[in-house]
């Protein structure tokens, strides 16, 4: 605890506050955090006078850098898929769409051609006359999608904001929800975000790139080894692994990031609606895992979903209700003497098996 919590007024009232406390006085700002929540306010002071419902989208995965310098970062898996996606179903809901996104990752509307083939080329040729058109068969849906971007562009619906870093994203989430308090429940925070829960904290992260060899240090190199050199070198006492010493490996110690969703519900935006993703892998433990997230932060809503079937289907937990999953049809080609039919699966109240799942990606999105 520093000298300040000596003050009455400064001692944080639960474990949570004080984690808040320490969490943002001892990591920096990020320097673009001021101007991404003067646009949030200029956004939000814009369409909260209309009445119009605002939603916070987080989307994509945080990065823990290892170094000041960053050569080298942790990184989490997402795309930013889910939050692309939903996105753009809130807008055509009426919402107005802050979308908070890890940098370069998928974003409304060009999602559909970002990353869809090699090069977004693909979809492009030269026409007769030398300008650049759409291929045939990509015109009515791109034309559709370019409309509904264009027009979410001109009622200035949707502002997006890229952060990177573990830091980065939770320096402007709390900015954002406290922007978003005075909308009350007209204010949505949905968290698709994939949250790092582990980093290094700034007094044991070093300046420069990590060093794989110590080619820079001058002293003198012995020609010849000694046996116990020898083996002192090959030996580790760490873990007994006789493969690579100690010396030479790189040993990350990361401390646990604060859970903040118990400060973003009961501080950051008390009155707002709050809808939070869980992520696992094993289909045993993902209800279980969502009831007590909801049971611990008292939020309103509870996605869950696996990592290898994500794509197919979700679970919605949400409190005094039962769990209700969502999915989207498997249709899969079938052949029959009538030639080639779609058939949509069984579904059934457990999770998928993904060995069920077809190749590639659904028709639908959820
Ligand atoms: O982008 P895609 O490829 O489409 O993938 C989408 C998705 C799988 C990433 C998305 O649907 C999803 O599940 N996002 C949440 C992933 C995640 O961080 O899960 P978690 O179990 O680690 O965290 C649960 C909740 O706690 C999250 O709402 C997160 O915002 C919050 N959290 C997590 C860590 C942390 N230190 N503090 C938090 O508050």
């Amino acid at each position: 605890m520093s000298s300040q919590s000596s003050r009455p007024d400064l001692i944080p009232q639960t474990t949570a506050d004080a984690a808040e406390r320490d969490y943002f006085f001892e990591n920096p700002p990020p320097p673009a955090l001021e101007k991404h929540s003067g646009q949030a306010k200029e956004f939000i002071d814009f369409h909260a006078p209309a009445g119009r419902r605002v939603v916070l989208v987080t989307s994509g995965g945080t990065t823990v850098p290892l170094e000041r310098q960053t050569v080298r970062f942790i990184d989490n898996f997402s795309a930013g898929t889910r939050g692309a996606t939903s996105a753009e179903y809130f807008l055509e809901a009426g919402y107005a769409v802050i979308f908070l996104h890890r940098q370069f990752s998928l974003q409304p509307y060009s999602r559909h051609y970002s990353h869809a083939t090699d090069c977004f080329l693909d979809f492009l040729h030269e026409g007769p006359d030398g300008s650049i058109v759409a291929n045939e068969e990509y015109q009515s849906k791109m034309l559709e999608v370019l409309r509904r971007y264009n027009s979410a562009k001109k009622q200035n619906l949707l502002l997006t904001l890229p952060f990177t870093t573990i830091n980065d994203y939770l320096f402007v989430l709390r900015s954002i929800s406290q922007l978003m308090r005075p909308l009350g429940p007209d204010g949505l925070l949905y968290l698709a975000a994939a949250v790092s829960d582990f980093f290094v904290p700034p007094e044991r992260m070093v300046e420069h790139k990590i060093q794989s060899t110590n080619a820079t240090e001058t002293q003198a190199v012995p020609e010849q080894t000694t046996k116990e050199q020898n083996e002192e070198e090959t030996f580790d006492n760490f873990d007994s692994s006789p493969t690579v010493p100690r010396s030479k490996r790189l040993i990350v110690d990361l401390d646990p990031v604060p859970k903040f969703l118990k400060n973003l519900v009961d501080g950051w935006a008390p009155e707002g609606m709050i809808v939070s993703f869980k992520l696992e892998t094993d289909p045993e433990i993902l209800v279980r895992k969502a009831q007590y997230s909801l049971d611990r932060y008292q939020h309103h809503l509870v996605i869950g979903n696996l990592l290898s079937t994500r794509k197919w289907e979700v679970v919605f937990v949400a409190p005094n209700q039962s769990d209700t999953w969502i999915r989207v049809p498997r249709r899969r080609k079938k052949m029959t003497s009538s030639g080639i039919e779609n058939m949509v699966g069984e579904l059934g109240d457990k999770p998928l098996d993904p060995k069920d799942l077809p190749e590639g990606e659904p028709e639908m999105e959820i």
